[in-house]
């Protein structure tokens, strides 16, 4: 059965698009059938993986308007062994849009669940935003992964986002839960970053992953080629710390499997 994760929170720049892609590609390089879906306007993810978001002739939109079958929108990235829907400015006009459609929180994850059984793992990348498209992310995935930047504000905003999970966990997507929270851009040096380490254990304790991405000028370079680090520079410490955590994703997700099991079997 195949897992939906989505990446979210909704501070721009804390890594949510290059843990989406490095994420993506290294659950690819690990075996795994991937599939990234690119649910942010800016097609920050769609540009990061080579393909140019200016002339797509089907994105991520046209399959939540109900216009094009994900099937057909859905492309691979062949320098990586993924696939991705993707996404440009178009999707900006969902958010008014989708507003008088009907179903208008589970427009994705009818879409994903057409082509779910063809994915290992499908990671969602969320715009900035607690909006329509970051719900629609939130209701169609089993699990978040919240990115964060251990700095003074880091922690500011989180208890909105925790919020907005329980909320829709309530409502919509009752087995929604946090998957995991991933320290990114990552300075042991900083005693800054040793207070935020405590708090965050202590708030989400195991939930945090054991992998720190570290700050890698690799990781910022990559997407002006259009590649994952593992492509651009696979000796990089971003693309060995983006390794290590498609490990502990794909062992957590064993276990869940493992609990789920359990669970029915009782
Ligand atoms: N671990 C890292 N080391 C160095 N630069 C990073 C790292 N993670 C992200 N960046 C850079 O920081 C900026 C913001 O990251 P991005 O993934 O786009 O954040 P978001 O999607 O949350 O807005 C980008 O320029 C990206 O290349
Ligand atoms: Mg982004």
């Amino acid at each position: 059965m195949s897992q939906i994760f989505t990446i979210a929170n909704q501070k721009g720049g804390v890594g949510k698009t290059t843990t989406s892609v490095n994420l993506a590609a290294s659950l690819a390089h690990s075996g795994k059938r991937v599939l990234l879906v690119d649910m942010d306007p800016q097609g920050n993810a769609t540009m990061g993986v080579g393909v140019e978001k200016n002339s797509l002739e089907h994105s991520v939109y046209e399959v939540i308007m109900g216009e094009t079958p994900v099937e057909e929108a859905v492309r691979p990235v062949e320098s990586s062994g993924f696939d991705i829907l993707p996404a440009n400015r178009n999707l900006t006009a969902a958010e008014v849009e989708l507003i008088n459609l009907p179903g208008k929180e589970t427009r994705l994850r009818h879409a994903l669940l057409r082509v779910a059984s063809r994915y290992d793992f499908i990671i969602i990348d969320c715009p900035p935003s607690l909006s329509m498209l970051t719900v629609n992310s939130l209701v169609a995935c089993h699990g978040v992964i919240i990115p964060m930047q251990c700095e003074y504000y880091a922690l500011e905003g989180l208890s909105d986002l925790v919020a907005t999970i329980q909320r829709i966990g309530k409502l919509l997507n009752p087995s929604l839960r946090i998957e995991g929270i991933l320290r990114t851009m990552y300075d042991p040096r900083s005693s800054l970053t040793n207070e935020v380490n405590a708090q965050l254990h202590k708030y989400f304790g195991n939930k945090v992953y054991r992998i720190a991405i570290p700050r890698n000028i690799r990781l910022a370079e990559a997407p002006s080629y259009g590649q994952p680090v593992l492509v651009y520079d696979r000796q990089s410490k971003g693309a060995i710390a983006y390794l290590g955590l498609a490990g502990e994703v794909i062992r957590r997700s064993k276990e869940h499997q493992v609990a789920e099991l359990q669970g029915t079997g009782n």
